[in-house]
């Protein structure tokens, strides 16, 4: 929440700026930060994807969130769309590789909602709460009216000259994409002490000595933990663990490397949503030390 107001707070010093003549930071190719425009404006207005074809609407967040009558069940706030069933995904722990020693755990947090979309088994206008008065249909089935949107496609459709066959439509099958549901630190951390949470101290040495140390903070019960990319703290910019607490890794709250580890879905500051640049392999070595 407090990046989001925060994003805001310097779209408008941007606009000041701009207004004033000097339209410095774009003259010097910074991209602005924010969903407007991107790939995941499927609003009709949008201009970074035409995904949503001739009709749809003018609000860009409703395709993903909703202000009310959100699936609670979603790991994800307020969303709007339908999520799949985590049995109907072949995870990346089906490849069977020898050196892979982390727990997959079923598809589930943020990354389900990605794939919502992504796995290619729903349009864009399936969506809980339509924008706009009345279409609401809690089972999410496909919204008649002003929205329209196919799923997302082998070979996507659409004004824009995408690449084809595009890797957009990730599909169900999970093994040729990395591990994601799965536990940060290839086994867990050598000693249980080193999770604790309660005095929000750096989180000690993985049990697989080729990863970064991630850090941690809050308290047990609001556990958040990160892999650092720069200034200390834990920002947008870093690898954002996802706190889960699953059978495979003995039910007790641990590190999780999702969708949104590597990508933040509201920015394309960094190309393909990354949440830090992927020059010279950055973003891969943040974590593997290679
Ligand atoms: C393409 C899907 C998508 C769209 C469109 C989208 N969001 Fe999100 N949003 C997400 C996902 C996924 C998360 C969960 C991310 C996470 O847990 O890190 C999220 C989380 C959030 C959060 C809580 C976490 C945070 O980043 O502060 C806020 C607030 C939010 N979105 C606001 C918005 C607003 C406002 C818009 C429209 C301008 C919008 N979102 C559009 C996918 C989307
Ligand atoms: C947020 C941390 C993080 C980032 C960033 C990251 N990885 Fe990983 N990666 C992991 C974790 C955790 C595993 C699971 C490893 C395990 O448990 O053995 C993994 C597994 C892998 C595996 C091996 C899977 C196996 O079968 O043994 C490869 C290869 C890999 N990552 C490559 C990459 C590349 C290339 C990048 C950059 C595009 C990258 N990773 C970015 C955390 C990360
Ligand atoms: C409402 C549907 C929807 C949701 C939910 C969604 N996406 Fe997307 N995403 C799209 C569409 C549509 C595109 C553009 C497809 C195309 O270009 O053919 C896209 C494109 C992308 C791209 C490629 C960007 C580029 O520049 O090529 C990435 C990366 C991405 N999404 C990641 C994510 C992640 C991670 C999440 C979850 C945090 C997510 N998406 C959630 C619809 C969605
Ligand atoms: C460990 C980091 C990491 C994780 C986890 C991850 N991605 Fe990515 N993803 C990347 C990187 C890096 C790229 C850019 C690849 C490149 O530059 O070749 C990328 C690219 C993409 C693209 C654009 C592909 C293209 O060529 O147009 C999509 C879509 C995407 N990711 C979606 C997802 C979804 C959905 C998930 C979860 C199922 C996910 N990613 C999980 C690192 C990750």
């Amino acid at each position: 929440m407090k990046t989001l107001f925060n994003k805001h707070a310097s779209a408008r010093k941007l606009g000041i700026l701009m207004a004033g003549g000097t339209a410095l930071m774009l003259a010097h190719g910074v991209a602005m930060a924010g969903i407007s425009g991107t790939k995941h404006d499927l609003s009709v207005t949008g201009s970074g994807n035409k995904f949503t074809a001739t009709n749809g609407s003018s609000e860009i967040c409703a395709f993903c969130h909703t202000p009310h009558g959100a699936d609670t069940a979603a790991p994800v706030p307020l969303w709007n769309r339908v999520l799949g069933t985590p049995g109907s995904y072949t995870t990346y722990a089906a490849l069977g590789t020898s050196s892979l020693d982390g727990a997959v755990a079923p598809v589930g947090s943020v990354s389900l909602a990605c794939l919502s979309c992504h796995d290619g088994t729903q349009a864009m206008n399936t969506t809980i709460n339509q924008a706009g008065s009345g279409g609401y249909n809690a089972s999410g089935a496909l919204q008649a009216g002003t929205w329209v949107g196919s799923a997302l496609t082998a070979t996507p459709v659409g004004s824009l000259n995408y690449a084809t066959p595009s890797i957009v439509n990730i599909g169900t099958d999970l093994r040729n994409d990395h591990p994601v549901g799965v536990q940060y630190g290839g086994g867990g951390f050598l000693s249980s002490a080193n999770l604790n949470v309660t005095n929000a101290t750096a989180v000690g040495t993985p049990t697989d000595a080729d990863f970064v140390s991630p850090k941690v903070t809050g308290n047990a019960t609001t556990a958040a933990f990160w892999v650092d990319t720069g200034t200390a703290g834990r920002q947008k910019t870093d690898l954002i663990l996802y706190t889960r607490t699953e059978p495979t890794v003995g039910n007790v709250a641990q590190p999780f490397v999702e969708c949104a580890t590597c990508h933040d879905p509201h920015t394309n500051a960094q190309a393909t949503f990354l949440r830090t640049s992927n020059t010279s392999s950055a973003l891969c070595l943040a974590c593997h030390t290679k």
